[in-house]
């Protein structure tokens, strides 16, 4: 609609709550189709909460979203995963006594090849009991579950909880060659520069809503406006506007 480039997901203005508490606040953003656009903020900031707004998990009050021009707005989950839409969700286990294959074939309709082509440690896994997977195969399998329908668009939450840094690096790479076979990614991370390395644009939400949208270069490595955006501006008194969940230094 006028925009540059034509966003695959486009969301506007849109507010989700958590029960009866509003969290996320009127937010809009978008994610150009083959690029990877990261999402950050403090923890409680709502990013899980827009992502379940966005999936169709949890109620948006208001707002719109829109994939691949079709108006996904007020489907059932299912609905927008048919639509194109995956979702990586955070903490998301397996299903353990089931075999790695098994748990992608329940995951939807689709050809397990793709997933096996991106994360080739799983083809030699296939039929084992997810049970035995390392816990970064286990999060390949989360998101080869969210990739098996061939999404065009995959929301992917905090993939590095728990995980060494190296298979943090793996799974980087794999996020990466997602967006470059064309699959928009919205990345939910942790590790914000790890993150920033392989995207192209970057959102920070705090206490539910968007204070800075811009390229990912304009953050990378700028821990401390990072941190303001995290937090609050520091004002005259030292003390930052929103602090009072901190708790020291990171
Ligand atoms: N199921 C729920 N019921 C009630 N409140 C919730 C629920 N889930 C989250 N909240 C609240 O909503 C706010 C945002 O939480 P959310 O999980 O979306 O944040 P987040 O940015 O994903 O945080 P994290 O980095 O810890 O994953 C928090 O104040 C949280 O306490
Ligand atoms: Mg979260």
């Amino acid at each position: 609609m006028g925009a540059p480039v034509d966003d695959v997901l486009d969301v506007r203005d849109i507010s989700v709550s958590r029960g009866e508490v509003p969290v996320v606040h009127e937010v809009s953003l978008g994610v150009a189709p083959g690029t990877v656009t990261v999402l950050l903020g403090a923890n409680g900031a709502g990013k899980t909460t827009l992502l379940d707004g966005i999936a169709g998990l949890a109620p948006a009050a208001s707002g719109t979203v829109t994939l691949a021009g079709a108006t996904l707005t007020g489907l059932p989950t299912y609905r927008r995963a048919q639509a194109g839409l995956g979702y990586a969700e955070q903490a998301r286990t397996v299903f353990r006594t089931l075999t790695l294959e098994q748990n992608l074939l329940v995951s939807g309709d689709g050809d397990p090849a793709m997933v096996y082509d991106i994360f080739p440690e799983l083809d030699r896994r296939r039929t084992l009991p997810a049970a035995n997977l390392s816990g970064g195969e286990q999060q390949m399998l989360v998101i080869g579950r969210a990739l098996i329908a061939g999404p065009k668009v995959v929301l992917i939450d905090e993939m590095s909880l728990g995980l060494a840094p190296v298979v943090v690096r793996r799974l980087m790479g794999s996020v990466r060659e997602l967006a470059e076979r064309g699959i928009g990614v919205l990345l939910v991370e942790q590790f914000a520069n790890l993150a920033l390395e392989i995207g192209t644009r970057a959102y920070v939400l705090r206490k539910g809503r968007v204070v800075f949208d811009g390229p990912c270069e304009e953050l990378r490595g700028a821990e401390d406006r990072l941190h303001e955006f995290y937090f609050g501006a520091v004002t005259d008194d030292g003390l930052a506007q929103a602090a009072g969940t901190e708790g020291g230094s990171s």
